[in-house]
């Protein structure tokens, strides 16, 4: 049933070009769906875990994109939040199961909201909450680090927006499809030499990338039980600094787009403290080689490129630190595949 692969994390991780390509075209089909969003005034998306990373995801390309205010609220904190007024209230949730979740959109959706969901079981419990559904089929997911769901979920929101927005990103959505197959097999061992000697990891981004640092720190705890924090690149000085030292490797970032010179100005404090940096940028990228201890290199895509493909690495190198350090990779302690008590 793992297809030859020693782990379903590993095989599922495979199967995301397919999962990728899969929800591109089913979610140019939900009509009804994209209508609702193109009406709404403001959008708030409820989540947890991995969902609520790719829902961040969403909330940067609704802004940027469609200039649609949308904010993300953690399912577990949602109740805490004042009425969201008339806003229509999306719940994203992989299993559909996830008690937190689905209580915060039963809320939302009492105190008035038009509620959505996303999902990518048929027929599961948030199904029946929502007044409307979009299945992301990602096919099943067995491992309990989600891999192949985020991908379907963030690939679901790149196409909404494409659909919703004047400024379509067909081009940038075909190139993710192209080059997804070519980072599933990079060989990350330098990378994940200073991952297994490490304390404490901290992964930055900035724009888009700060939900991907988050997605790919919490992969790293969830299977390696290495500490991992993902970190905006500019909140670094704001505290977390002081963890720096040659035992807390850094994992950042760095693309050529807007946001390249002050993200290459961070790199450069980080490396002024000693702390290891492993560096994700763009392959003919000679500063950022430089700068790094190790550089893994992406292919030249656009931006929405390299947040797929950097969240597709950014698992690969926590799956292979797992293994390298004997874990469970497909049921790590303590968690279970979907949480359905609050
Ligand atoms: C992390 C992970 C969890 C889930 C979270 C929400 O790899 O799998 O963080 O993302 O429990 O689950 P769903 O999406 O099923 O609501």
């Amino acid at each position: 049933r793992k297809g030859g692969f020693q782990h379903y994390m590993l095989k599922e991780i495979f199967e995301q070009p397919d999962a990728f390509a899969n929800t591109l075209s089913v979610v140019k089909r939900c009509n009804e769906f994209i209508d609702q969003i193109r009406n709404a005034h403001s959008v708030t998306v409820v989540a947890c875990g991995t969902s609520a990373n790719a829902s961040m995801v969403f909330s940067y390309l609704m802004e940027r994109v469609c200039h649609i205010p949308t904010r993300v609220v953690l399912g577990s904190e949602f109740k805490y939040f004042p009425t969201p007024g008339t806003d229509l209230v999306i719940g994203v949730s992989q299993s559909g199961e996830t008690a937190d979740t689905i209580a915060a959109l039963k809320l939302a959706k009492n105190l008035g909201a038009q509620t959505l969901a996303v999902t990518n079981v048929l027929g599961s419990s948030i199904t029946r909450v929502a007044s409307s559904v979009l299945y992301t089929r990602a096919g099943p997911e067995i491992s309990v680090a989600a891999t192949k769901s985020f991908i379907s979920q963030v690939a679901a929101f790149m196409q909404i927006t494409n659909l919703l927005s004047d400024h379509q990103i067909e081009f940038e959505l075909a190139e993710i499809r192209r080059y997804l197959p070519d980072v599933l097999s990079l060989d990350l061992s330098k990378a994940v030499e200073l991952c297994t000697a490490a304390d404490t990891l901290l992964y930055i981004g900035r724009g888009m990338f700060y939900p991907v640092a988050m997605e790919g720190a919490l992969k790293m705890k969830e299977i390696s039980y290495i500490h991992a924090e993902g970190y905006a690149a500019g909140e670094l000085k704001h505290g977390p600094f002081a963890l720096l030292s040659p035992e807390t490797p850094v994992i950042g970032m760095c693309f050529p787009d807007a946001v390249y010179p002050v993200m290459m100005s961070n790199l450069k404090e980080i490396k002024a403290r000693s702390a290891p940096l492993i560096a994700l940028g763009r392959k003919d990228d000679k500063d950022l080689d430089e700068v790094a201890d190790v550089c893994i290199s992406l292919p030249a895509v656009s931006e929405y490129g390299a947040v797929v493909l950097s969240s597709v690495i950014l698992q690969q190198l926590a799956y292979h630190t797992a293994v390298a350090l004997g874990r469970d990779v497909d049921m790590p302690r303590n968690l279970a595949k979907s949480v359905t008590v609050e």
